[in-house]
């Protein structure tokens, strides 16, 4: 971590909605991670927080960062979330689950009276879908439901996506989550319309859950080398 990295000004800045007592959902990849160590220096000051993680590896970091982890099952509400994106479009639609943790990022992000996104600016577009859209299946039928999958991308205005099974990164077997899932990569180049996109692929039979995150976030923290933007909607 350093202190001139974009995703530090974000994470840092996001500091400033957590409040004690809170119970926190805490995002997956790399800015997330950012966040969960300068909340970790907080909770060795003495704020009293309890954190759902959304990913096994966020499990861990915050384990090391000194944070009380709470599971999802016993947590009667979530204040607060605080994640990353792949993109972040207009109206603070997104794009995650670059690193497959799209589900439980969803189902804790959904539950959270306030979604806040950290992210550098590089994450921010016009249009959703030049970074390939993780779509979670069940591993059952998977061929036949990417087939379904592409036909829902065309349906909703994507032309010709390409939709690969992600691939482990060190080595050729599938990638697997946490859920124990496939995730489809689906290279769309451009998603025109987001919500259409996300009903038709909600309605295909396998599709677990897709990583358009569309009217979740209402805060955005942008960073730069110098400073971190609030945008709130
Ligand atoms: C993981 C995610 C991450 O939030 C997303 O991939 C951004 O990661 P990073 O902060 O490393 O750029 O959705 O499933």
């Amino acid at each position: 971590m350093t202190n001139d990295n974009p995703k530090t000004h974000a994470a840092r800045a996001a500091l400033d909605y957590v409040k004690e007592g809170m119970i926190l959902g805490l995002g997956s990849g790399s800015t997330a991670e950012i966040f969960i160590e300068l909340l970790g220096i907080r909770v060795a000051a003495g704020l009293r927080v309890q954190g759902v993680p959304t990913s096994e590896q966020t499990a861990e970091a915050a384990r090391e960062a000194g944070i009380e982890l709470l599971s999802i099952e016993h947590a009667d509400r979530i204040d607060l979330t605080v994640d990353g994106a792949d993109e972040i479009g207009p109206d603070f639609a997104l794009i995650k689950g670059g690193g497959g943790r799209l589900l439980r990022e969803k189902i804790i992000a959904n539950a959270s009276d306030l979604m806040v996104v950290i992210a550098d600016e590089s994450k921010m577009v016009k249009t959703l879908g030049a970074y390939p859209l993780p779509v979670e299946v069940d591993r059952f039928g998977f061929s036949i439901t990417a087939k379904k999958v592409f036909d829902a991308l065309c349906q909703a205005g994507s032309s010709r996506p390409d939709v690969q099974l992600r691939q482990h990164k060190d080595s050729d077997m599938p990638f697997i989550t946490d859920g124990g899932h496939y995730i489809l990569d689906c290279a769309c180049v451009a998603i025109p319309d987001p919500a259409k996109t996300a009903a038709r692929l909600c309605a295909v039979p396998g599709v677990v859950e897709h990583g358009l995150f569309i009217d979740l976030a209402r805060v955005v923290i942008i960073g730069d080398e110098h400073s971190a933007e609030i945008l709130e909607r």
